[in-house]
């Protein structure tokens, strides 16, 4: 794996262009396995596999920063089998892959809380996020027992705190100061966010962060997903427009 080094891919990034930051809701693992008359959970394994693949395939398309969706706070609800082996598969994963990440100058962040996770899961997001804290080649964000209105919450919470300790005027509070205290606090906002599986839904994922998005919508289930998915799906997001609300210069012309 490379995934740090920039080896241009025929189409990939423009040298100098701004490095994106793509995050994708990983969707379809259940239907990709029970397509096979297998039981839900062993589509999980072949997640991983494709997790790889995109990580290794990133760096080579222009994306700087990758965040995935992993496990939400509404994922406790599935079956504990599959509970306790997604939690299996996250361990396995930074056992058998974090030299190598660190190798490559990948920075690993863990979004979402921490309370909750069992001590061998909070002590291997702890592992992940210690040994590569100093990397910055290429930043991989995994969103882990996360979920966006809890994390708003959390933020809205120690925000609360802070001006009942005197230490936040609530007349200063503006945007930036809500977002540092959100679990991506000091990332930049996703430029492209990219489902899976043809399902068109956040399912509470990076609400704040998302406002100015691009969606991408895949019609192929996460297991199968690897560097010609990603591609296309950057291809889409260079067609489209960003105004932020505003106007486009043409726009502006023709109004005159
Ligand atoms: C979505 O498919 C997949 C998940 C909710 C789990 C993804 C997690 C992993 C692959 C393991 C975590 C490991 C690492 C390395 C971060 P689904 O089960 O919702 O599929 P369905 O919609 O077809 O049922």
């Amino acid at each position: 794996m490379a995934v740090a080094k920039s080896q241009s891919q025929e189409g990939g990034p423009t040298p100098g262009a701004p490095r994106l930051h793509v995050a994708i809701v990983m969707d379809g693992n259940g239907r990709w396995a029970k397509r096979r008359g297998l039981p839900r959970t062993l589509g999980h394994p072949r997640g991983v596999e494709a997790i790889r693949r995109t990580v290794e395939a990133a760096p080579t398309l222009g994306v700087g920063w990758l965040t995935l969706y992993a496990f939400s706070t509404e994922n406790w609800g599935r079956p504990p089998g599959e509970v306790s082996e997604v939690m299996r598969l996250l361990k396995a994963y930074v056992n058998s892959d974090l030299d190598n990440l660190v190798r490559e100058g990948v920075r690993v962040r863990i979004l979402g809380r921490r309370e909750g996770l069992a001590p061998d899961i909070a002590e291997i997001v702890e592992r992940a996020e210690a040994r590569t804290a100093h990397n910055d080649g290429f930043h991989l964000q995994v969103a882990f027992n996360y979920g966006a209105r809890a994390d708003i919450v959390q933020a809205a919470r120690q925000l609360m705190e802070a001006a009942r300790e005197g230490r936040l005027d609530p007349e200063a509070l503006d945007d930036k100061a809500f977002e540092a205290r959100l679990s991506t606090g000091g990332l930049p906002p996703p430029d492209l966010v990219i489902r899976t599986s043809g399902e068109q839904r956040l399912s509470n994922f990076l609400l704040w962060e998302s406002a100015y998005a691009e969606f991408v919508f895949q019609d192929v289930l996460w297991p199968d997903y690897g560097l010609e998915h990603l591609k296309a799906a950057i291809a889409e997001f260079t067609k489209r427009e960003r105004r932020y609300g505003g106007t486009v210069a043409d726009d502006v012309l023709a109004a005159g």
